[in-house]
């Protein structure tokens, strides 16, 4: 795999201004009668033109052809990546994941996107699909393009070298990207390469308002890092170049003879970014009580109603725990949102799990620590102690419903029917003479 010696700005939802060229952006406004180098302008609107200015987001791509020069779109099938979660039957049991299989056979990252759950719809503007990419190609001459809403990419296993109009970035394990709606992007590979993928239809996402907590903590907005502009020097592509685009849950495909790759200079505030999990300041609990997980959250994508998430990206990062007289693991607790938890490496604190495994609990359904960590974790003996150790996980939590793909919930044949088992062990102790 390319590894260019990459640049990237430093900070989250900036106005930006980048040239692979010097003086390729015009010197005054967005569109003069001819650009510099006979670039086109080209708009790339993430919000609404009349949003208000804090939230409004476009780019402005200098670029060889304008993007609209392409053969008419036709269906392409991508056999696992669907919305076909609705009309099933849904499935409310406690559910595990081992690690979803990584082809054998030669598969870049578009098709070896596959759909676990989901909800909602993007024609309505609403809704989150949970999906796994498992591939072992880069794609070549080829990109992707979503209609539908924001990619927020977790890598599991492999590295991945991502290819926007915007630039490169490169993304290891315990990283994670964002490319937001409509951008185009392309994944190279130097492996078997694994990861989760959070789509969210309803808007962007944004790094959660601290509170209490203060100007600093949690994801700072110094360490999301944004490509600066690069182009593919070799633009034409005789033996043609595809657009997968997702649009309205279906993926479709267009050729044109030049690579998308050809944006000399940008600049705006709507841009694909990526961040280091290893950066996140964890901020807990130095007294009592397991703190509610939202403390751990990366980054946030609200819905209308005040403090509920359309989905949140939360992460359970390597920490110290110091809590005194107090159950240290996860309380046992039913939430009315659904929680997919997924490990990128190592293992979790409250269950037996492998790197690539996952789970979902879903609105009100019951869960909680492992009976054995249950009895390990009452009888502990409570000194400052170092968790989560050389471990990383995470966890998309939604206030939507989510429901199971039939990929997901069968033909993936990863489901781990022996999942409720791990709480059976729990015994009544309950003891009304007992003195404490
Ligand atoms: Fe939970």
């Amino acid at each position: 795999m390319e590894e260019p010696n990459l640049k990237y700005f430093s900070g989250f939802g900036n106005e930006l201004a980048s040239e692979a060229i010097e003086n390729a952006l015009p010197e005054r406004g967005n569109t003069p009668q001819k650009c510099p180098y006979n670039l086109y302008a080209e708009q790339l609107s993430g919000t609404a033109f009349t949003c208000p200015r804090a939230a409004n987001r476009r780019s402005w791509f200098y670029r060889i052809l304008p993007s609209v020069k392409h053969s008419p779109f036709k269906p392409y099938e991508i056999k696992n990546f669907t919305m076909g979660w609705n009309n099933r039957v849904p499935n409310p049991n406690q559910l595990k994941w081992n690690p979803f299989d990584i082809p054998p056979e030669d598969t870049d990252f578009v098709d070896g996107l596959s759909t676990i759950c989901g909800s909602g719809d993007p024609k309505t503007r609403h809704g989150i699909a949970v999906h796994v990419y498992a591939c072992n190609k880069s794609m070549a001459n080829r990109c992707f393009c979503n209609s539908d809403g924001d990619f927020l990419i977790v890598v599991q296993q492999g590295s991945l070298l991502v290819t926007t109009e915007f630039g490169k970035m490169k993304v290891d394990q315990e990283e994670i990207c964002v490319v937001q709606q409509g951008m185009r992007f392309s994944v190279d590979v130097d492996g078997p390469s694994r990861g989760y993928i959070l789509e969210v239809y309803d808007g962007h996402f944004e790094i959660p308002d601290l509170g209490p907590i203060g100007a600093n903590g949690l994801a700072n907005p110094r360490d999301f890092k944004t490509p600066q502009a690069s182009y593919d020097g070799n633009f034409m592509r005789p033996d043609g170049f595809e657009i997968i685009q997702k649009y309205q849950g279906y993926t479709f495909k267009a050729t044109q003879d030049h690579t998308v790759f050809d944006v000399v200079a940008w600049h705006g505030n709507y841009t694909p970014y990526k961040y280091s999990l290893k950066n996140f300041c964890v901020i807990n609990s130095v007294s009592f009580d397991h703190i509610d997980p939202s403390i751990f959250t990366v980054l946030t994508c609200q819905s209308n109603k005040p403090g509920v998430a359309i989905a949140d990206f939360v992460i359970f990062p390597p920490r110290w725990s110091v809590q005194e007289n107090t159950f240290r693991p996860p309380y046992y607790h039913r939430n009315c949102m659904s929680e997919y938890m997924g490990i990128i490496k190592g293992g979790y604190e409250a269950k037996a799990v492998t790197p690539g495994c996952s789970t979902l609990h879903s609105m009100m359904i019951p869960h909680g620590p492992a009976s054995n960590v249950f009895e390990a974790a009452s009888n502990a003996t409570l000194k400052p102690e170092r968790v989560a150790e050389g471990t990383m996980s995470f966890m998309f939590e939604s206030s939507l419903g989510l429901a199971l793909t039939e990929w997901g919930e069968k033909t993936c044949e990863k489901v781990d029917e022996n999942y409720s088992k791990c709480w059976q062990g729990l015994e009544a102790k309950f003891d009304k003479n007992l003195k404490i």
